[in-house]
């Protein structure tokens, strides 16, 4: 997503409408370690951290370390408020 377009919950609302789609299925995530934006677009989804492991990035050309993230199919959160305050 461009640059001009971060902060303002996008993300955060994208995930949830995905998930509306997944039902009732519990969903995994992986995240980098140090990308602590998309942390905060899991936990705001209702995801919990559920481990860690090492992984290949193609964007950084090498091994990291990464979050592995859980939703539980049976206590789905409403999900982040759409718009934002000021979004326009
Ligand atoms: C990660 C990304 C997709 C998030 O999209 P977004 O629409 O900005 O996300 P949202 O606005 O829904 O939420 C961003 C959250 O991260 C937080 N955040 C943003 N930058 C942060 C930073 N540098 N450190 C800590 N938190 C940060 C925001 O405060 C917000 O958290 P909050 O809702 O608890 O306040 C976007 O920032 C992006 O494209 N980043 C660059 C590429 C990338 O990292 N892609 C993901 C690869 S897995």
């Amino acid at each position: 997503m461009d640059r001009k377009w971060w902060g303002r919950g996008i993300a955060s609302r994208a995930l949830h409408l995905f998930l509306l789609e997944a039902g009732q299925r519990s969903v995994y995530a992986r995240v980098v370690h140090d990308n602590l934006a998309t942390q905060h677009v899991l936990r705001n989804c209702g995801f919990v951290p559920a481990g860690t492991d090492h992984g290949f990035s193609d964007v950084r050309g090498e091994q990291v370390e990464e979050q592995i993230w859980r939703l539980d199919g049976v206590s789905r959160p409403k999900g982040p408020a759409s718009p934002r305050p000021g979004d326009g």
